[in-house]
């Protein structure tokens, strides 16, 4: 185990996941994508047919997720699926299972296991108010659901795919919403937090601004 953690949350779009995984390569740390295992769970879920009502069930699932993560892929049952839970139809669902508390409570330890020598980024909704409440680091990223459904757009189009920016302004909404009012692990900046607002930010801007922060944390 390791208390070098530094946990990184925020909403979908908001440009955690490449500050975090810039970090994980500049510092050599370990790298927790917390969404892609709520992600993979929905995944499952959607794969076995299973009631979004049936608790038990999505909590059996939960304990023993056949997930694994290999370099940059997410492998399923050993199928490759890192492509498979980027759509929206799986993060509206990963969104609805991660509201059920036995679901969150049956993911802690699997998501705390990451937390290894020589130190762990995090990236979640809640890895510093639940997950790694202890961590010395702590970034809440923040940005309009305008802008991050514009961000969002463009990648849509970089891969050459469609992109109805209402319905992802909408799509992001309904997330940012479930997400926030949940009554377990809402999406909300720990106490000790650093907020960093990413509307006007490029990517490196967002990076070095982390990066300052860090130095200053020492
Ligand atoms: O971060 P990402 O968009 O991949 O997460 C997908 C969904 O998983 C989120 O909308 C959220 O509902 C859920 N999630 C969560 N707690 C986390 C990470 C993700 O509830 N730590």
């Amino acid at each position: 185990m390791t208390k070098n953690i530094i946990a990184i949350d925020g909403p979908s779009g908001v440009g955690k996941g490449t500050l975090a995984q810039w970090l994980a390569c500049k510092t050599g740390f370990h790298f927790l994508d917390s969404g892609a295992i709520y992600r993979s769970l929905a995944y499952g879920v959607i794969a076995d047919g299973i009631d979004l009502q049936d608790v038990a069930a999505l909590s059996e699932l939960a304990k023993t997720l056949p997930v694994e993560f290999k370099a940059t892929s997410i492998l399923y049952k050993g199928d490759d699926i890192t492509s498979k839970v980027r759509t929206e139809d799986v993060a509206a669902v990963a969104s609805k299972v991660a509201a059920i508390p036995e679901v969150r409570q049956a993911l802690l330890e699997r998501q705390k296991a990451f937390a290894q020598e020589p130190g762990l980024i995090a990236d979640g909704r809640d890895m510093g108010t639940v997950v790694f409440p202890e961590a010395p680091v702590k970034l809440f990223l923040t940005a309009s659901a305008e802008i991050r459904a514009e961000r969002r757009v463009k990648q849509l189009k970089n891969q050459g795919n469609d992109a109805n920016i209402a319905q992802i302004i909408q799509d992001i909404k309904a997330r940012d919403e479930r997400d926030a009012n949940r009554k377990t692990a809402p999406l909300k900046p720990a106490d000790d937090a650093m907020l960093i607002d990413t509307s006007d930010l490029s990517i490196d801007e967002v990076c070095q601004k982390a990066e300052s922060i860090l130095w200053e944390k020492g």
